[in-house]
């Protein structure tokens, strides 16, 4: 492992770490809602989505269907592309807004569901950077020798918690999880993590959050008749603070690895609104075709978007051993992420 050099910020640069992805797997439900079925029950219209998102469609969970489910189902798939049995998973982040319950952590029953009999595991929830700073947890576990096989997978059932009456959310979110293995790095060649940059901004919490059902205001019958048991948000806060938050993270992370963004290969940014996407884009300088945007197929999955996205990118070639990798996110919170690595296989 290279030494790490320690700005006066504490910033920690050029640490290559020495973890990469070795599979990624994914899930979504069976069920397909199109902004024309969306548009049946509230009113809005494909057009409006189109013009403001960039969404077309979005997979909803029938009921009963759980994000240990999701996450479970996608993480099979990635250890079965890996070649490794579950029984040699050593630890399990899941990243989810979503949990199936407020306990058991839904990365224990991940690790029931998968039959992970070693593994320990926990939940971590930084709303839709959830996944980006699940990931950078479990590259330390493996960079630093302590473990060999770690899951992380961003998980969610996003439309448990979203209010159908409420057209200025209800369109934006999809429901969906993905799953990478991470795995140690022998060579740079054979792809490796190189460096993050998160941030957390609580005073963001008013513009994006979910009121009820925590020890502020407990589930009563009150807070359900006021609906604070589903997502409340200011979109015009939120689209400011994630147009501006993150292209700003992003290029510090270059910056500061002497990068620009032409020489990235690939931009994975956290799929909430192509506009969104569309401005960071252009203020890091990423030429669009550089850009992977799934929006349009799956809504926001809040947790799910960067892995679902990563296996988009892989299945359409668009991904290949030895590229740079820019992922970046943004959420409640606020949160925001942005981690550079270079793809492994
Ligand atoms: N269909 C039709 N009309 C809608 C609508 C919908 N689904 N939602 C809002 N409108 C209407 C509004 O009522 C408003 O009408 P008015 O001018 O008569 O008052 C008009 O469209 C414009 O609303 P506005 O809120 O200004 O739209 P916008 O361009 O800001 O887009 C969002 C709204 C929510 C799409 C946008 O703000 C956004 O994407 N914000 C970020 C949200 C996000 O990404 N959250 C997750 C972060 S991880």
């Amino acid at each position: 492992m290279i030494a790490p050099e320690i700005t006066t910020e504490g910033a920690v640069l050029n640490r290559v770490q020495m973890a990469r992805i070795s599979a990624v797997g994914t899930a979504v439900p069976k069920t397909l809602m199109t902004n024309e079925a969306l548009s049946k029950f509230v009113d809005t219209s494909d057009e409006w989505i189109v013009t403001r998102t960039g969404i077309r469609q979005r997979y909803v969970a029938k009921d009963g269907e759980t994000a240990s489910d999701l996450g479970a189902e996608a993480a099979k798939i990635a250890l079965a592309k890996a070649g490794v049995s579950a029984a040699d998973v050593d630890l399990i982040i899941v990243a989810t807004i979503t949990p199936d319950m407020v306990l058991p952590a839904t990365a224990c029953l991940v690790q029931h569901k998968i039959g992970a009999s070693k593994a320990w595991g926990f939940d971590l929830n930084a709303a839709c950077s959830g996944f980006l700073f699940a990931l950078q947890t479990g590259v330390q576990y493996v960079s630093n020798g302590v473990h060999k096989n770690v899951l992380v997978i961003g998980a969610e059932i996003m439309s448990t918690i979203i209010d159908y009456t409420d057209r200025t959310t209800c369109i934006i979110f999809g429901d969906g999880a993905g799953a990478v293995l991470l795995q140690q790095s022998t060579a740079l060649e054979g792809g490796c993590f190189i460096d993050f940059l998160h941030e957390v901004d609580g005073s963001g919490g008013e513009f994006l959050n979910l009121p009820g059902g925590g020890s502020k205001h407990p589930t009563s019958h009150e807070t359900v008749d006021k609906r604070m048991h589903y997502i409340h948000q200011d979109g015009k806060a939120v689209f400011k603070f994630a147009t501006l938050k993150m292209s700003e993270i992003c290029l510090r992370l270059l910056t500061r690895n002497g990068l620009t963004g032409k020489d990235i290969d690939l931009f994975v940014p956290h799929q909430a609104n192509k506009r969104i996407i569309d401005a960071a884009a252009e203020r890091i300088g990423a030429p669009p075709e550089r850009v992977l945007i799934n929006v349009d197929q799956y809504g926001n999955t809040t947790a799910g978007t960067v892995p679902i996205a990563l296996n988009t990118a892989l299945e359409t070639g668009r991904l290949k051993k030895g590229d740079l990798v820019l992922m970046a996110t943004m959420g409640a919170g606020f949160t925001a992420g942005a981690a550079l690595m270079r793809w492994g296989y």
